[in-house]
Order: structure tokens, then C-alpha cells, then sequence
């Protein structure tokens, strides 16, 4: 069996041959459905802010966060159980996969821990550093391991409601060599969001949201230094003057799956033609983030979020989309690098 295809409404059917403005390809096969709930079956599994979705090939499972309830999940893609850790200290926004244990980077308030799932208590996590430190009210808002394991987080600045304090935060990389420091790579930003590598990894691609851009910058991996920012596209150009970019994967052919906050879509982005290949529409305003999954990474599973929406206007917010048949696959993600992770 296998999760997450269980509901499907007209409302798909309806949105799915939709083009978005100034879209490249026009597209009609493919198929979106939702992660079903374990208890209730015919209804999808509802989470607050579900976010930092990203494969597990081991365990065939897809773990994410739920950023407002403090839990970290993992849905088993065989069985369709999600489980549960709460934390409990703060907001988690991140998980990332650690290269030869199970345990987990996770990101809770403006930290970084080891998780082991199978821990009870407090000492379930495992301090590694801070950043932004004298900052109490910032956070680590996404991050990801490069190709070599190092880790690439950034944070965004105090939040009310919607609404985040600009140009308070910073992105950092992190590696192993004894002690963990924090080396700051881009400051100010305002939401450190998105981010991924181009396949040869000569580029990473990054996202500060209210830039409304997707950028490059060119990237040296055995220095861990980014240079020559550049623009790939700038979606208020594309009708989404309302959205801010999110969360950000890349498939097996080296183009960009970037999630739309407030924009209720997924776009597929070609970077080196910088053209916006296609809109996927979402039956949700609140897009947070995506990532390949499934036993042939064919599958894009999409976050979303229903924090401060009215739920009777978004009965599907807070719900996890799985897109199939979009004629791409991604590639398996990579690992944070930590030593001896299980004696931490
Ligand atoms: C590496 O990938 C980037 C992004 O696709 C591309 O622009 C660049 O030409 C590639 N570099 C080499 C040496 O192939």
C-alpha cells in the first residue's frame, strides 16, 4: 500500500489543467492527492504548519516539521502511520537526515540538536550549537547538508501574525571540525528560506523570502563559499505580487520546485533558461514547502500550512499534497556530516 491516495476531490480535477500566467508548458496529466489520516482514513491528516518535508530512502518514510505544535514527524510510506515527537521547546522549523545513525538534525527556536526518535524525555535531544545569539527572538527558519554533509541554515527575525521584522537575520554554514561554529555567509536577510544545489554543484539556489526572487550564487564546495548573486526569477513578474517564495527542491534534470506562500502553488522553474516552466494550483493559500519522495522519487509532496487562516475558508490547510505523474523525479537528498552522532 501506499500513502496519501486516498482522497481526491473535483476541486483537483478542476484546477489541475489550470496554466499559470506566463507559464512555458501547459500540463494535464498529472494527478494531486493528500496524505490521508491514519485514524480516519477517507480524511486527510490536517497539521498546523507542516514544513522541512524531505525523504528518508532507508526507512522509505517522509519526515517533516510541524513548526506551531513543536512535533517532528514521520509518516511510513508502506503503512501510511505518521508518528510523533513533540519537543515542546520552542518552534521546530527543520529536520534534516545524518549521515549513518538514525538520529536527526532538527532545528528548535534558534538551535540545532541531535534527535533520537526513540528517546523519551529531555534527553531525547542533543545540543550542537546557536546562532544569532542576543537575538532571543529569531529563529531558524530552513536549512539543509550540502554534498559534503556540511550544514546551510538561515533565520528569520521576530514574527507577529504574518508579519516579520526585516533585515534582522542571517545564513550560516556548519561543519564538523571538532567544535561546531557557525560561519555567517549572508547578513542581513530578512527569512532565510529555500535553498538547494545545482546537480554538479557548482550553484546554490536560494530563496530570502520577502525578496519575492529566487537567487543563485555560484558555490565552491570544498571552501563552502558562495559568490556572484544573481537573480533567477522574481515571481511577482509572473501574477503572484501577493506570494512570497518558500520552501525549494530541485529534480533529477536540474530544475527548481519552489513553493508559494499565499500563492497556493508549486512552481517548476527551469534556472539555467530562468523561465517559469509551469504553476501547479493547490486547493490552499499557504504553500511552505516540497521535496521528491516514493520508492522512485517521482512523487513531489507539498507542505502547507493553516496558521492564521480562517478554517472555514481553507478546509484543506494544514494538509500534505503529493503531485504525481508531473513527468519529473527528484534526486536522494543529502546529509548532515556528524561523528560518532550516536555516542552524542
Ligand atoms: C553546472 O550546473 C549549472 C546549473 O545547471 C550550469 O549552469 C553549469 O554550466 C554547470 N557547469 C558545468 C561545468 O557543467
Amino acid at each position: 500500500m501506499r500513502v496519501g491516495f486516498v482522497v481526491s476531490l473535483c476541486l483537483w480535477v478542476c484546477t489541475r489543467s489550470a496554466r499559470a500566467a506566463n507559464s512555458q508548458e501547459s500540463q494535464t496529466n498529472y494527478r494531486i492527492s493528500m496524505v490521508s489520516s491514519p485514524e480516519n482514513p477517507t480524511n486527510p491528516a490536517i497539521f498546523v504548519h507542516a514544513e522541512s518535508p524531505v525523504w528518508d530512502p532507508e526507512q522509505q518514510s517522509l519526515l517533516f516539521v510541524d513548526v506551531s505544535k513543536q512535533n517532528v514527524h514521520r509518516l511510513d510510506y508502506t503503512t501510511g502511520k505518521i508518528y510523533t515527537k513533540h519537543i515542546g521547546y520552542g518552534k521546530v522549523n527543520m529536520v534534516s537526515l545524518v549521515s549513518g545513525t538514525r538520529r536527526l538534525l532538527v532545528a528548535v527556536r534558534s538551535a540545532l540538536y541531535l534527535l533520537d526518535l526513540e528517546v523519551a524525555g529531555d534527553s531525547a535531544i542533543r545540543l550542537i550549537t546557536t546562532v544569532d545569539r542576543g537575538l532571543p527572538d529569531n529563529v531558524i527558519n530552513e536549512g539543509k547538508p550540502d554534498a559534503i554533509g556540511r550544514i546551510w541554515a538561515g533565520t528569520k527575525g521576530p514574527q507577529t501574525g504574518d508579519d516579520v521584522v526585516p533585515d534582522k537575520a542571517a545564513f550560516y554554514s556548519l561543519e564538523q571540525e571538532g567544535i561546531i561554529y557557525p560561519r555567517v555567509q549572508l547578513k542581513p536577510v530578512s527569512i532565510s528560506n529555500g535553498l538547494t544545489w545545482s546537480l554538479n554543484n557548482t550553484v546554490m539556489y536560494y530563496i530570502d523570502s520577502p525578496t519575492q526572487k529566487i537567487e543563485a550564487f555560484d558555490f565552491d564546495l570544498q571552501k563552502g563559499e558562495l559568490s556572484a548573486r544573481r537573480t533567477i526569477l522574481d515571481i511577482s513578474n509572473y501574477g503572484y505580487e501577493d506570494a512570497i517564495p518558500d520552501g525549494m527542491t530541485i529534480d533529477s534534470r536540474g530544475h527548481l520546485w519552489v513553493a508559494l506562500m499565499f500563492g497556493g502553488a508549486v512552481l517548476h522553474i527551469n534556472p539555467d533558461s530562468r523561465q517559469l516552466l509551469y504553476g501547479y494550483k493547490l486547493p490552499v493559500s499557504r504553500v511552505t514547502s516540497v521535496c521528491w519522495g516514493g520508492p522512485n522519487l517521482d512523487e513531489l509532496f507539498v507542505t502547507t500550512s493553516r496558521d492564521n487562516v480562517d478554517a472555514k475558508l481553507e478546509p484543506l490547510g494544514g494538509a500534505i499534497f503529493t503531485i504525481r505523474d508531473t513527468g519529473s523525479r527528484g534526486v536522494a537528498p543529502n546529509t548532515f556530516r556528524f561523528d560518532n552522532a550516536d555516542y552524542y
